[in-house]
């Protein structure tokens, strides 16, 4: 089958930057992303390709050059679903916030919303893919609904689960470790997959592109998801058992990561991980372990929540701890609001919950972050609704420049690892600063013996 015409709904962190790397990469393919929410489309069509809502490096010079040519944003979802021969879904799929399953299960309302507006509008043959992350076995909710269309449409329905990380999405789109797609194993099911891969054979080594049965790609996503989280928390239980004993934890991770079977990445020490999916994808993990009746398996990956909730807890409480068990009044610098350096996303930042802790123990906080604008900020500390709009307000500054979030506080904490905080002149952060000057580096990013030589007082994650 040919693909001449590809419609995504939802021109998220997914569906944006992928159908920009599409487009770019088939310029016969005529791309249309779809959203509701109308001022995000306005921003796509930016006349100013910097003010994408996206920010992702690289990814404002693909829009540039695809833009108009072979590449939409629009709010006509109905037409762009109609004209289309292949319809991603990449909406967000959030962890369910009321009813059964609420903490845990994945909100799959969009999903549904999505499959019954192509059921109502579609008038021709379509191969269906799931970009979102799902839970195993959505593919047949989907193929339910659109079976019953009436209208003698028939429906293919793939799973395409999306790996790019943030910060690195272009790189990690235009040379994807793999690309995996799953799909019925009936011909008329190998046909849609061989259309799906022939798209990314473009430019991805076919040796690179899996296929699998439907249900094997849903749930590759999601455990994915966990073994890269787990990682992350297994460094960040070793990291608070250093700071018991002198080991250090960049070393630890150095020795641990040099075998080959372990490998070097995903061992960073942190103040905890963020993002949109880890969390989300590691509860609906375990929640439909728990449905199966599966305890032990739901236990087991729960786990690594609860070490991530308790890395973010116990870096607030040491810069507690370390103020003399007191923050009340004290101006508190963050450097880093972002859940990861070169993005601009916020969702399940670290940040975030070590700035509520605080807040409730009425420090003072003056943060810079250099892609993260104050209205999200406050936004992301007005949704956990600890306090009220007005207090956020209050007790939370957000100023421009680095410099200034560090004027006489008491102490800086480093919540995200952007490069540019490296680079400071911290001899003239240190003279500004009330004394004795605290630096807490919630990411292990500065140079301890060269701020401790300036006079700092440092506190490292695992060390
Ligand atoms: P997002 O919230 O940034 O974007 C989703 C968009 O879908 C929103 O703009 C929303 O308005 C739109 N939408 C929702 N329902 C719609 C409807 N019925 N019609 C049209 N538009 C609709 O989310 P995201 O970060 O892009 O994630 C999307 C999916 O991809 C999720 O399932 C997520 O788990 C998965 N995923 C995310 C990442 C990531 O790094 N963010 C990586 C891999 C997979
Ligand atoms: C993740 C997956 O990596 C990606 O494959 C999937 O498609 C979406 O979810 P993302 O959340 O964008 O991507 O970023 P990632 O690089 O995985 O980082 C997640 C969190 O873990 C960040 O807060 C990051 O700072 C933290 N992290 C990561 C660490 O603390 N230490 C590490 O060694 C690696």
């Amino acid at each position: 089958m040919n693909i001449t015409k590809i419609c995504c709904i939802g021109a998220g962190y997914v569906g944006g930057p992928t159908m920009a790397v599409i487009a770019k990469q088939c310029p016969d393919i005529q791309v249309t992303v779809v959203d509701l929410n109308e001022s995000r489309i306005n921003k796509w069509n930016d006349p100013n390709v910097e003010n994408i809502p996206v920010y992702e490096p690289g990814l404002s010079g693909i829009v540039a050059e695809a833009r108009g040519r072979n590449l939409f944003f629009t709010t006509e979802v109905d037409r762009a679903i109609k004209e289309a021969d292949m319809i991603f879904i990449s909406v967000n799929t959030p962890t369910k916030t009321y009813g059964a399953g609420k903490g845990q299960a994945a909100d799959l309302k969009w999903i549904e919303l999505c499959a019954r507006q192509i059921a109502r509008v579609s008038t021709s043959d379509k191969i269906v893919v799931e970009k979102s992350t799902l839970p195993v076995r959505t593919a047949s909710t989907l193929k339910d609904i659109l079976k019953h269309t009436g209208n003698n449409v028939k429906f293919q329905i793939l799973s395409n689960p999306e790996f790019l990380a943030e910060g690195t999405a272009v790189d990690d789109l235009l040379t994807p470790d793999r690309v995996l797609i799953g799909g019925d194993q009936d011909a008329e099911g190998k046909q849609a997959i061989e259309a799906l891969v022939n798209i990314y054979a473009r430019w991805v080594p076919k040796e690179r592109i899996l296929t699998t049965n439907v249900w094997s790609s849903e749930l590759s996503k999601l455990t994915a998801n966990a073994f890269l989280a787990q990682r992350v928390s297994s460094i960040n239980a070793l990291s608070e058992l250093c700071e018991f004993t002198e080991a250090n934890i960049g070393e630890v991770a150095r020795a641990i990561g040099t075998d080959s079977r372990i490998g070097p990445k995903f061992l960073k020490a942190s103040v905890g991980f963020g993002g949109s999916c880890f969390q989300k994808d590691i509860l609906n993990l375990v929640y439909i372990a728990r449905s199966y009746g599966l305890n032990e398996v739901a236990d087991y990956w729960e786990q690594v929540i609860i070490m991530n909730d308790h890395q973010k807890r116990r870096f607030a409480n040491k810069i507690i701890k370390t103020l003399y068990n007191t923050v009340n009044g004290k101006k508190i610098a963050f450097l880093g609001w972002a859940f990861k350096k070169d993005t601009n996303d916020t969702r399940e930042s670290a940040a975030i919950y070590v700035a509520d802790h605080l807040l409730y123990e009425q420090a003072k906080i003056a943060v810079y972050d250099p892609k993260v604008s104050a209205d999200q900020m406050y936004a992301d500390l007005d949704y956990l609704n600890t306090r009220t709009v007005e207090e956020n307000q209050l007790l939370v500054d957000v100023v421009q420049d680095p410099y200034e979030a560090c004027q006489d506080a008491h102490a800086v904490a480093i919540l995200t690892e952007w490069d540019e905080f490296k680079d400071y002149d911290w001899q003239k952060i240190y003279d500004a600063m009330l004394k004795p000057a605290h630096i807490f580096d919630g990411r292990n990013i500065l140079d301890k013996g060269q701020l401790e030589r300036i006079g700092f007082k440092v506190s490292a994650i695992g060390s």
